[in-house]
């Protein structure tokens, strides 16, 4: 059994009516719900954080016992350095994750600073990507733990 962290950035709280032809109308409240009984069924522990703060992200990602963290940074995804550094600065694997396509959208998005520190990003499946990025997670979790 492991624990997983699931981070998600600044007006994701906002999903289900927030620009709903780009990011649907599934709230956060079902993708936490959905993913928190995924976790359970496998097996694990998840917990879910949402912050509109920068500096909140950094502290949550420094302070967590998981052992594997989700995050959609969100617009943070463009410009954090210190979010990026602070994926860099613990052991912790992580995975990126993007509702939308960021590569098919503005050129303002198409460029990830905390890509380079993930295990990988999973990007364009609408709230699918999530449940993709936690089997994932999943398999890492298990497959590191059996080593
Ligand atoms: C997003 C893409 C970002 O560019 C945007 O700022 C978001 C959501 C996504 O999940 O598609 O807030 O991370």
């Amino acid at each position: 059994m492991g624990k997983i962290l699931v981070i998600h950035g600044p007006n994701l709280n906002l999903l289900g009516t927030r620009e709903v032809e780009i990011y649907g109308k599934t709230t956060l409240e079902e993708i936490n719900e959905n993913l928190e009984r995924s976790a359970e069924e496998a097996g694990h522990e998840l917990e879910t954080f949402q912050s509109n703060h920068e500096g909140e992200i950094v502290d949550k990602i420094q302070e967590t016992d998981a052992q594997i963290i989700l995050i959609n940074p969100a617009a943070f995804t463009h410009y954090s350095v210190a979010i990026r550094e602070a994926i860099a600065s613990v052991d912790i694997p992580t995975i990126e994750v993007h509702i939308s396509n960021i590569y098919a959208r503005e050129e303002f998005r198409q460029q990830s600073v905390i890509a380079p520190v993930t295990v990988g990003q999973i990007a364009g499946f609408g709230p699918e990507s999530y449940y993709r990025a936690l089997e994932a997670a999943i398999r890492l979790m298990e497959s590191e733990s059996s080593r």
